[in-house]
Formats: C-alpha cells, sequence, structure tokens
C-alpha cells in the first residue's frame, strides 16, 4: 500500500491507495459524525463489511445502482436526508461505490452547510483510477452529463483492490477504458501496458497500474485543479466522442463509451495527420485487446450531434483531445459537419 498527496489549490487530499488500505484507514471512520452514500449493489455485497466497519447504525442513502441515480432529485433527497440525521458542520459524507456515487455524493458533502468533509471509497476500478480523484462532483441534467457540479477535494480516498474481486469483468474493462487514456497520455504507463497486454485484468497489475494512473491524475490536477490552462483537458481524451454516443445511445457504460470514442478520435487524429505510424497502431491495438469489437452505429450522425453539448466547446467548434505520439495529446478544432463526417467515415471502417 502506499500514500499519494495531491496538493490542488482548494485544499489538500490523501491518497491510500493498494492492498490493505480499507482495514487501515476505514474503521477509524467510525470515530466521525458519518453519512453514507451507496448504491443498491454494493450495499448488497458489501453491507456486512460497513456494518462491521462502521457499526449497524450510521445514516445512509441507498441509490439504485447505474447511471440514472446521478440526478438532480436524488442529490435533494440526500440533503434532505442529511438533514433530518442531524448531520453536522463536522460530520463527514463517506461515498462507498463507483463514480457515479462519487459524483453525487461528491456534489452533496461540497453544498450541505456550505461543505462538510468528504472521503471517497471507490468500489470500481474506474473509479478508483480515476473519478475519485481530482474532486470533480456531478449530477446529469436535462439529458446533458455532468451539467450541474462543483469542484470540491476529498480529504481522503481509499483506494483499495480487493472492491475489484466482486467486479464483473464488464466492469473490469469499463476501468481499462480510462487506464488506456491513461497509457495514452503518459508514456510510461503505454510501456507497462504494451509489455503487459496479456494480463491486464490481473489484480496484481491493475494494483500497479491504478497507482500509475492515480499519480499521474494528482500531478495534473496540482497544476490545473479547476480545468483552467490545458492540463487538466487532457484528461478528456476520447471522452468528447464517448459522450456523445453515451448520451444518445446509453446502452453501454461511461467506460465502454471512453474506449470506443477513444477508438473514433485515434482514426480523427491520423485523417488529420497528428498521430500515426507504429504509435497510432500501437493505440489501436490496446484498445481493441480490452474491447474486441467496435460497435458499428447505425445513426451516428444523429449521436454527433450530442457533442455541441461538451464542455471543452468555446468557439463554436467542438474541440476533441486526440493521441498525438507517446504520451503526448493534443487538441484538434472541427465543425460539427467535418467531425460528422469523419465519424461516419470510420465507421464505414468497421
Ligand atoms: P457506477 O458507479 O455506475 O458503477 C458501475 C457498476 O458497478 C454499478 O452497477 C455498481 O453498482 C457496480 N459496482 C460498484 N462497485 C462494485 C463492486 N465492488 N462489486 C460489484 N459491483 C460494483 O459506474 P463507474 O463506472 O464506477 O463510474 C462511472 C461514472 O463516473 C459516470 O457517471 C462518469 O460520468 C463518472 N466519472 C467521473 C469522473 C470524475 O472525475 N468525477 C471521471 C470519470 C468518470
Ligand atoms: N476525468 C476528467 C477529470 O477529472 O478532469
Amino acid at each position: 500500500m502506499k500514500d499519494l498527496t495531491l496538493c490542488a489549490a482548494s485544499a489538500k487530499s490523501v491518497i491510500h491507495c493498494g492492498a490493505g488500505a480499507f482495514n487501515a484507514f476505514a474503521p477509524d471512520l467510525a470515530k466521525r459524525q458519518i453519512y453514507v452514500v451507496t448504491d443498491s449493489n454494493v450495499f448488497a455485497i458489501y453491507r456486512h463489511l460497513m456494518w462491521q466497519t462502521f457499526g449497524d447504525n450510521f445514516p445512509v442513502t441507498i441509490l439504485p445502482a447505474g447511471e440514472g441515480s446521478k440526478t438532480y432529485n436524488n442529490l435533494i433527497a440526500i440533503l434532505k436526508d442529511m438533514l433530518s440525521a442531524g448531520m453536522k458542520r463536522n460530520c463527514t459524507v463517506v461515498a462507498f461505490g463507483g463514480g457515479v456515487i462519487g459524483d453525487i455524493a461528491g456534489l452533496a458533502a461540497s453544498l450541505y452547510m456550505r461543505g462538510v468533509r468528504l472521503v471517497q471509497i471507490p468500489t470500481t476500478l474506474l473509479s478508483q483510477v480515476d473519478s475519485s480523484v481530482g474532486g470533480k462532483t456531478a449530477v446529469d441534467m436535462g439529458g446533458v452529463k455532468n451539467v450541474i457540479g462543483t469542484f470540491y477535494q476529498p480529504e481522503e480516498v481509499i483506494a483499495d483492490p480487493m472492491f475489484l474481486k466482486t467486479l464483473t469483468d464488464r466492469e473490469i474493462r469499463c476501468g481499462l477504458g480510462e487506464i488506456i487514456k491513461y497509457g495514452a497520455l503518459n508514456s510510461e504507463i503505454f510501456a507497462k501496458l504494451k509489455a503487459n497486454s496479456a494480463r491486464l485484468t490481473d489484480l496484481n497489475f491493475l494494483e500497479e497500474i491504478t497507482y500509475d494512473c492515480i499519480a499521474h491524475k494528482a500531478r495534473v490536477v496540482c497544476e490545473d485543479e479547476r480545468d483552467l490552462n490545458g492540463a487538466r483537458k487532457a484528461l478528456n481524451l476520447g471522452h468528447t466522442t464517448g459522450h456523445a454516443l453515451e448520451l444518445f445511445y446509453r446502452k453501454k457504460s461511461h467506460g465502454e463509451f471512453v474506449l470506443i470514442g477513444m477508438f473514433y478520435e485515434l482514426y480523427i487524429a491520423q485523417k488529420s495527420g497528428i498521430c500515426g505510424g507504429q504509435y497510432a497502431q500501437e493505440l489501436k491495438k490496446l484498445i481493441l485487446c480490452v474491447l474486441k469489437k467496435i460497435p458499428v452505429y447505425e445513426n451516428i450522425e444523429a449521436a454527433a450531434a450530442f457533442a455541441v453539448y461538451d464542455k471543452k466547446n468555446d468557439d463554436g467548434r467542438l474541440s476533441l483531445i486526440v493521441p498525438q505520439s507517446e504520451g503526448i495529446s493534443a487538441e484538434i478544432k472541427l465543425s460539427l459537419s467535418d467531425y460528422t463526417r469523419l465519424l461516419k467515415e470510420c465507421a464505414a471502417t468497421l
């Protein structure tokens, strides 16, 4: 187990990462006034662990599992319940679950009494490598992802690989989507992914690479906590297309759409002359190693239109963060019509 400290402009966040982190740090939370937010799947699997760790009488909101729970109504329900449970200003919100729980519980913690302490206990691979770190909180609204949110650093993140043992293969793939994104942004992570492509789902490998991804993200967030100077924007590689497809098709999970988005945006980068050669082939191979088949979308034109909601767009054109060369990404700006044409071209190659 290793600790990392993320020193953002607004606050410091300590990340305990690795096997044993939960048993070492979660029991201390029982000494505080805590409010737990979790989802129905996580509660079904880990309720005994929660009772054992926090006692059997802690206040809790259990949301239905899935992205559909990241709503304004659920946010208000959590806040109302915190108030009726008598949560004080020095209470701690414990986000016990995947990225959906981390995002909505983080937002509740940032709003309740103008901000209370927040501890993230991420239980999916995706939330361990990405969403629990860096302080972005959100709910979806009006069909737009993450449109209401705050920047609010967790005081602590407890990222323990023991939770990965109960994830489905599909959820592991979703986390690998974000891990490959880090591979496209960091040449050391890329080299490790290539060297271990036959054991990407091995728990020991995942523990090691999770630390690397968190360390990369922590450096970026220290430099650009509020996504202002471009450093943090790079963490959105593949996400413009991923989010557009996610909003339109909804059938898959966030991490799968990130992988599909990276595949399409790699094609766009190649066609724009930004990325090519052996590197482009290796990255494509890595994506296809995790997602064996890129789905063929009939109506990709309609899905592309959702890219206009992306928060990175600023001058009437779409902003895409695409892979360039090992460890380097680039931003390209495209009109919606050029973007749609390139997506259709890529889809025709499938
Ligand atoms: P999720 O929270 O919906 O979890 C995926 C599924 O796994 C759910 O069904 C959940 O119940 C189940 N699950 C969770 N932990 C489990 C465990 N240990 N064992 C068995 N099942 C378990 O989704 P996610 O993929 O973790 O996160 C996706 C969300 O994260 C999206 O809403 C996305 O927008 C957000 N996100 C946020 C950031 C950020 O910086 N804040 C970054 C990336 C993604
Ligand atoms: N997942 C993108 C970010 O945290 O900025």
